[in-house]
């Protein structure tokens, strides 16, 4: 793990991590690239690294969307939805982060599973890109799910296409060619086609994640999602990411965040969000 968190240098540069790129791609989503070779260097499909927007801000996971190992830089896909995402929305090249720390997490397993379909919707299009990238270049045939609520929210269908096998796009409202509805059900309906499916690997939101498990539960397929429940130190520490997966406690940031999703509790995990809802929205009514 490397971390770039210190307020000065003992050699006059300044500190932190600087912002290359700040771009937003649709409506409160965006691609954050950053100079940080040490991570660039080590960092793996389903890895994560923890940011603060400024001094004040809070810790946050956000997964790695991309990266060049030979430039130096590492690309995050996030949706602006608090007030620490949003602060980090609005900060612009040149503006550095005190806190980037990475990687994180274990990668996620990689090999020739077969087939193997991904699914994803409003930050997670951007996290499972590298996962799409290698699997396909260890030889899986490569089912690309991508969902959105409407059509001018979908980004990066084609670099999906450049990496997958094939792309099934669906928009809840059905404003895109494609399918209509939420991704899980269209998953449901690609396996009961009898199609074999090796692996089922889904990132998004908690709610998006836990229809993913109920929809392929039946199928004895297995199904991998990465969560993202409330981090603070990242290290296994602190407690805060706490899940419970297959009956035992688990840490989210040092034992995932990949999980088999018919194993988690799902309940927990969904109610363990709420407490923080009024004080998120206190916060960014503050800020
Ligand atoms: Fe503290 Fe995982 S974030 S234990």
């Amino acid at each position: 793990m490397e971390t770039h968190e210190c307020k000065t240098t003992t050699a006059g540069h300044p500190a932190g991590v600087e912002i290359l790129e700040q771009r937003m791609l649709v409506p409160n989503v965006n691609v954050l690239t950053v100079r940080a070779p040490a991570i660039a260097r080590k960092i793996q499909p389903g890895q994560f690294i923890i940011l603060r927007a400024d001094e004040r801000a809070e810790r946050m996971p956000l997964t790695v969307s991309d990266w060049d190992r030979e430039a130096g830089t590492v690309s995050c896909v996030f949706m602006q939805v608090g007030t620490s995402t949003q602060k980090l929305g609005v900060l612009e090249p040149g503006d550095r982060l005190p806190t980037f720390v990475g990687p994180l997490g274990h990668p996620l397993e990689m090999a020739n599973f077969g087939t193997v379909v991904l699914t994803s919707g409003c930050y997670g299009i951007g996290a499972l890109y590298p996962a799409a990238r290698r699997l396909r270049e260890l030889g899986n045939h490569v089912i690309g799910m991508v969902e959105a609520r409407s059509n001018f929210l979908l980004y990066w269908v084609e670099k999906y296409r450049s990496v997958c096998n094939e792309v099934i796009i669906s928009t809840f409202d059905g404003s895109k060619p494609g399918k209509k509805g939420e991704g899980p059900v269209h998953l449901s309906d690609l396996l009961a086609t009898g199609r074999k499916i090796d692996r089922i690997i889904g990132v998004g939101c908690t709610f998006m994640m836990y229809e993913t498990a109920r929809s392929t539960r039946n199928s004895g397929v297995k199904t991998i999602v990465s969560l993202n429940p409330i981090m603070i130190d990242g290290t296994g520490m602190c407690g805060a990411c706490r899940v419970v997966v297959g009956g035992e406690t688990k840490f989210a940031c040092v034992d995932g965040p990949d999980f088999d999703a018919h194993q988690i509790d799902w309940e927990l995990l969904l109610s363990r969000r709420k407490p923080y809802m009024e004080a998120e929205a206190v916060s960014i009514e503050n800020w």
